[in-house]
């Protein structure tokens, strides 16, 4: 995880990232390491989640790198990002809200659309789609939704909707999940239930990179932290480690 010289799945080689004439990246180097949960706080506005979305493509980097399994991804488009194994779920749980839960897993599903949907719908299936819908119901299961399946989505909590966040980003089998803020204004029993499964998530393989501010709930799950404030990483180590270091603990009671 982190530094240590294990398997490092991804990586930021001094990522720079303009806004216009504000520097928003200044020269961030982050290593997530294969099968970790590796987290990253900061106060507000500190680059957090431009950081996601230049890892993921959404925004192109100025200068720099982002290598994913050794491989310079820093050109890439989203849907290539997609493709080779990483997720992303949004600060803002973005499903479609007019959609059922269990529609939602299946049309987040690579190379499907309305078809499958519409099977449900009527009840024609192929081998293929009882498949889908089976993996999704697993997955439901996995993340105690199941008894939800066939609510709308917009009648979910908050917290339902970053779990449904989770098992859309599951329905893809990806390598690399980059959760941005997945507890933010979640109760703290559903916090931890959710980084209760990214742990289990973790044991069958799936590698983590979380974004929050609130490391008093996420401490105990994480193996590996980043601190991030104006663009810059300003302590890494385990969470002990960053939540102790006088430059955190001074942006932190600075910004408040
Ligand atoms: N698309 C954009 N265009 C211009 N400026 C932007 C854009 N996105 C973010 N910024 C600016 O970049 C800085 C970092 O924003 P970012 O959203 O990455 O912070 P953050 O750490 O995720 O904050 P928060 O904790 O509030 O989510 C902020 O000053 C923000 O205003
Ligand atoms: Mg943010």
């Amino acid at each position: 995880m982190g530094m240590k010289g294990e398997d490092c799945i991804l990586e930021t080689r001094n990522l720079i990232k303009f806004f216009g004439d504000v520097l928003v990246l200044n020269g961030v180097n982050v290593k997530v390491g294969r099968e970790s949960v590796t987290l990253i706080i900061g106060p507000n506005g500190s680059g957090k989640s431009t950081l996601i979305n230049v890892i993921t493509g959404f925004y192109p980097a100025t200068s720099g790198k982002v290598i994913f399994e050794g491989m310079d991804i820093t050109r890439k488009l989203p849907y290539q990002i997609y493709e080779l194994g990483i997720v992303r779920t949004f600060q803002i749980p973005q499903p479609l809200k007019n959609m059922t839960v269990l529609e939602n897993l299946l049309i987040a599903q690579k190379h499907v659309g309305e078809n499958v949907v519409s099977a449900l719908n009527y009840g024609r299936w192929n081998k293929f789609e009882e498949e889908l819908v089976e993996k999704a119901f697993k997955i439901l299961e996995f993340l105690k939704l199941d008894h939800l399946w066939h609510e709308k989505s917009y009648k979910l909590s908050g917290g339902q909707l970053k779990l449904l966040e989770v098992g859309r980003a599951l329905m893809t089998e990806p390598k690399l999940i980059i959760m941005d803020e997945p507890i933010a204004g979640v109760a703290p029993a559903l916090a931890h239930e959710i980084l209760n499964r990214v742990v289990e998530l973790k044991k069958k393989g799936i590698t983590f990179l979380i974004v929050e501010h609130r490391l008093d709930i996420a401490l105990k799950y994480v193996d590996y932290v980043y601190a991030m404030a104006s663009g810059k990483v300003i302590a890494e180590g385990s969470g002990e480690e960053v939540i102790n270091n006088p430059q955190v603990v001074e942006v932190y009671i600075g910004g408040m």
